[in-house]
């Protein structure tokens, strides 16, 4: 006992000798990529994730999904506008053929394109996507935007209260375990709310340093929506270049770790999912690698403070 104290003491003392932060939050050791958040609908989400947007990328894909799931990720996130069901479907096969994981291990989202939002069409592109990704269920479903278009792209007008029924019949079948949408302002998720029986579990946006998004992710929360967060490290082309900032550099060196690093933590310690996306062994493998530390409080609001409300499809 006596050497055990001694030895969290000299842990504690080198850590502020070092600079680095004692963990003073009782989770924190016991987060791990795979630690799950429970949804609204009671169902578990993993706090982290792969994202595989990148259309000249498809072809990596597969290979992607094996050194993601072989370096802990657990969480994939994809789309049918990516095009790359198939692919990520592969990924899947091969890792749960070669033992890694079994399905179950693994939380697989998709989402619903701006072409298939009439009521009736819902379940059938759901049904698509599975086809593509080999599966007999997704994790979750997500309405990619509260947009419809025709196969023309043209608007087709058709308002997302009926997508949202379409949905509902997806969990239903027990096609999706839970469902949600992406990229839908706080007044939207009300009107679903409203009008629904179930209350979307999660809305996927644009939330990065340039982009803070502190009104709508606060608006998720107050309603138990869980906010994903993509592009967790994107920074706008174009736009004030975050990356180099001094003051985040000079926290990734307290740290020991890189810019991305920090900036995926950053959304970590806001309660973000956040799923970046790549197709670089060296990257998924750096991007997983953090959760043996992180921010305090101020740090994440000296970075929040950077906001410049940039989005990338300005
Ligand atoms: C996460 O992984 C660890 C081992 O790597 C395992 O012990 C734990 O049960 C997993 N947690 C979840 C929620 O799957
Ligand atoms: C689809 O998944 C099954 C296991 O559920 C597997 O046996 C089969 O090889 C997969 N098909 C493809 C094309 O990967
Ligand atoms: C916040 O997220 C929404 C939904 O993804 C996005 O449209 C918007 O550009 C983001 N930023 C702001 C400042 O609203
Ligand atoms: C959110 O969840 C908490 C805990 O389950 C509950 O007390 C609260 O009423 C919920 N709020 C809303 C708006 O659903
Ligand atoms: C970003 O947008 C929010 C909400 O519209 C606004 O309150 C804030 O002042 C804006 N910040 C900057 C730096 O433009």
């Amino acid at each position: 006992m006596k050497q055990l104290l001694t030895t969290v003491a000299f842990f504690i003392l080198i850590n502020v000798i070092t600079g680095h932060a004692v963990h003073d939050d009782k989770n924190i050791g016991k987060q791990e990529p795979n630690t799950t958040k429970q949804l609204n609908d009671g169902n578990h989400i993993p706090i982290f994730g792969l994202g595989t947007f990148g259309w000249g990328d498809i072809p990596k894909i597969r290979q992607a999904i094996n050194w993601a799931v072989e370096s802990g990720y657990r969480h994939i996130d994809t789309a049918a506008l990516y095009d790359n069901e198939a692919e990520v479907g592969q990924g899947i096969s091969d890792v749960v053929r070669k033992g890694l994981v079994k399905r179950e291990d693994l939380y697989v989202t998709t989402k619903l394109w701006n072409n298939k939002h009439a009521r009736d069409q819902v379940v059938p592109a759901l049904r698509e996507s599975l086809a593509k990704l080999n599966l007999s269920y997704v994790d979750l479903y997500l309405i990619h935007t509260p947009l419809s278009s025709n196969e023309d792209r043209s608007p087709a007008n058709i308002d997302y209260l009926e997508t949202w029924q379409g949905m509902e019949e997806a969990k239903e079948l027990g096609l999706a375990k839970s469902i949600g949408v992406s990229n839908f302002y706080t007044e939207q998720i009300d009107r679903i709310r409203a009008h629904s029986t179930i209350v979307p579990a999660v809305n996927q946006i644009e939330v990065h340093p340039s982009n803070t998004n502190e009104t709508l992710v606060k608006d998720c929360f107050e309603r138990n929506i869980t906010v994903v967060a993509p592009f967790g490290f994107f920074v706008p082309r174009g736009k004030r270049p975050i990356k180099d900032d001094t003051t985040i550099k000079n926290i990734a060196q307290k740290y020991g770790k890189s810019v991305n690093q920090v900036l995926l933590r950053y959304s970590l310690d806001r309660d973000l999912i956040p799923i970046p996306k790549s197709t670089n062994e060296n990257r998924i493998k750096e991007n997983i690698n953090v959760f043996d530390f992180h921010l305090t409080p101020e740090e994440v609001s000296i970075i929040s403070s950077l906001n410049t409300n940039s989005s990338i499809f300005d």
